[in-house]
């Protein structure tokens, strides 16, 4: 369906109507984009790099779901709460356990391939990662299940004729009368336009450029969280950052990720001095939660005063057929999996919470919605199931475009909000805000960069956190000028972007003051149950805390004067 209807309003401003557009071309993006268009509506896609260009394609470890007994939804759902420590929305993850395979089976019409069984028994070989109480995990290509998704997806979006832009940097929502109809961004000439459409869906994943070590790309800017926060939306859990265990400790960027697939064919993880470093530590050893294992990583790191430890995949059989772009990424390198103890050490790898929203994934302004990484669907928790990601774009997408086909305009009190945003009516947009962050900095040499920003980021709110170091955090954040209501250009917005995000992150983490999940405070250690609850930021407020609806105590501020 043709999607240009607008006219020219201005010079070099022209604006484009559509029911629908996606920003990001990720499993999220590109799975409701196909979606939608399938149901009949005008759909535009904008992705500021080439379409399968995303973090989607990055992912080596697979798929996780209950394709087959003796797994079960059920098994899955409790392996997912397990792991996400008390803060995983039960419905939001149910519907993630029932609804994924039934989403697996559609993307595989849709083209794409998963390894099959080994054995003359139909059906996919199932690999295991940290957290699965049983193997579940399916793959493609051994090592690329990314690749394999993000291509069947491309294939699938130019087959639906939905329209991709490529190049196209959207910079902030255009809010009017308190609903998002669009967006500002630049196309390729750098030229300003204006996209509308009935309903904008934030498909832009993670943060991990906030790092100065992480396995996301460059790409990963945090630019919906920066968007959505402008505009006026809640974001909630983002002091929650997964940490990869295993990225090969090398000055690449992104670093090369060695999946925990790995661990589940048998490598383990060895201390600075050869010995078994999860023995003792957790009931699953070298499989146990992703959590655990950076932080027991992290510690011992820190313990022994060593940039890395060790992973050990000398004894997993069939090494090369099993994980080739690992194996290729390593020997490249001079390192020989069969053969070498490998370098590795935590790197950034995944926000578990974002912009919050509720089970259809509409966020707390009418016409914006958000799915993926980007979305806080309140599966994740406080620490994501290994291979819970792809699975999370594909079932959360799948339910926006229904909501959207169904009539559905805005958010209702479910999954993450069903406890409430913490804040009233949304604000519009288009009006001028007051920023969570000093306007100016003090001189114009006090500006530090962003590289300083994100070495800051990753020495003082990584793995392991104190108030102390997240005070180190926020004054370096601070001395940048940030939350700009319309920044100009893409370098000055994806740098606010972070910036927002940053402020997000480290205001939550401060606040939350014990260990949970992903979230370890050094000076707080343990998990308290007057914490069982959320943390929303919105613009103008310091972050609110909202507890679980069964949970009714909330937590001392002690830090607050
Ligand atoms: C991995 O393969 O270890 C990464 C998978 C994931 O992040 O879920």
């Amino acid at each position: 369906m043709p999607s240009d209807v607008g006219a020219t309003t201005e010079a070099a401003t022209v604006t484009t109507t559509v029911d629908m557009m996606v920003l990001g071309s990720g499993v999220a993006g590109l799975s409701a984009a196909v979606r939608a268009a399938e149901v009949g509506m005008s759909v535009v896609v904008l992705t500021k790099a080439e379409i399968g260009n995303s973090t989607t394609r990055y992912a080596q470890g697979g798929i996780g779901a209950a394709m087959e007994e003796p797994d079960s939804p059920e098994l899955h759902l409790s392996d997912t709460l397990a792991a996400g420590a008390g803060l995983c929305d039960p419905e939001a993850t149910r519907v993630l356990a029932v609804e994924g395979p039934e989403r697996i089976r559609e993307l595989i019409a849709l083209g794409a391939s998963f390894d099959p069984r080994a054995s003359e028994i139909p059906g996919f070989a199932r690999g295991r990662e940290g957290g699965h109480s049983v193997r579940r995990v399916l793959h493609a290509g051994g090592d690329a299940t990314g690749v394999e998704v993000e291509r069947a997806l491309v294939a699938a979006t130019r087959a639906r004729a939905a329209e991709v832009r490529e190049g196209w940097f959207a910079s902030s929502l255009i809010v009017e009368a308190g609903r998002c109809v669009g967006v500002r961004a630049s196309d390729p000439a750098g030229m300003p336009h204006e996209v509308r459409a009935t309903n904008t869906l934030l498909a832009t994943g993670g943060i991990g450029a906030l790092y100065a070590v992480t396995t996301n790309p460059p790409l990963a800017t945090g630019d919906g969280l920066g968007m959505a926060w402008r505009a006026g939306a809640a974001l909630c859990d983002v002091e929650f950052v997964q940490f990869h265990p295993t990225a090969l400790h090398h000055p690449a960027r992104p670093r090369p990720l060695l999946s925990e697939a790995l661990r589940g064919e048998g490598a383990h993880l060895r201390d600075e001095s050869g010995g078994l470093l999860m023995e003792g530590v957790h009931p699953l050893g070298d499989l146990a939660p992703r959590d655990v294992v950076a932080s027991a990583i992290a510690r011992r790191m820190a313990e022994a005063d060593v940039e890395h430890l060790w992973l050990d995949a000398t004894g997993v059989v069939d090494v090369d057929e099993r994980f080739p772009t690992i194996v290729a990424s390593c020997r490249s390198l001079g390192l020989d999996p069969g053969v070498d103890w490998l370098p590795v050490a935590p790197a950034a790898h995944y926000l578990c919470g974002g912009v919050a929203v509720d089970l259809d994934g509409a966020t707390t302004v009418p016409g914006l919605w958000a799915c993926g990484e980007v979305a806080a669907s309140g599966v994740h928790g406080a620490n994501r199931l290994a291979s819970n990601s792809l699975l999370d774009g594909l079932v959360f997408s799948g339910r926006c475009v229904e909501a959207l086909a169904r009539g559905k305009s805005s958010a209702e009190r479910s999954g993450v909000l069903c406890g409430g945003s913490g804040r009233g009516p949304v604000p519009d947009g288009n009006t001028s805000l007051d920023s969570i962050t000093p306007a100016e900095p003090e001189t114009a040499d006090a500006v530090p960069s962003l590289e300083a920003l994100q070495v800051t980021m990753t020495r003082e709110a990584g793995v392991v956190r104190t108030a102390e170091s997240l005070e180190r955090a926020a004054a370096v954040l601070d001395s940048f000028r940030g939350g700009a209501t319309f920044p100009d250009g893409r370098e000055e917005a994806e740098l606010d972007n972070l910036v927002i995000t940053g402020h997000a992150l480290v205001a939550s983490a401060l606040r939350r003051e014990e260990s949970r999940g992903t979230h370890q405070r050094a000076d707080h250690p343990g998990t308290r149950e007057g914490w069982l609850g959320r943390l929303f930021v919105t613009r103008g407020h310091e972050p609110d805390y909202v507890p679980l609806p069964s949970v009714r105590t909330p937590p001392t501020r002690s830090h607050v004067p």
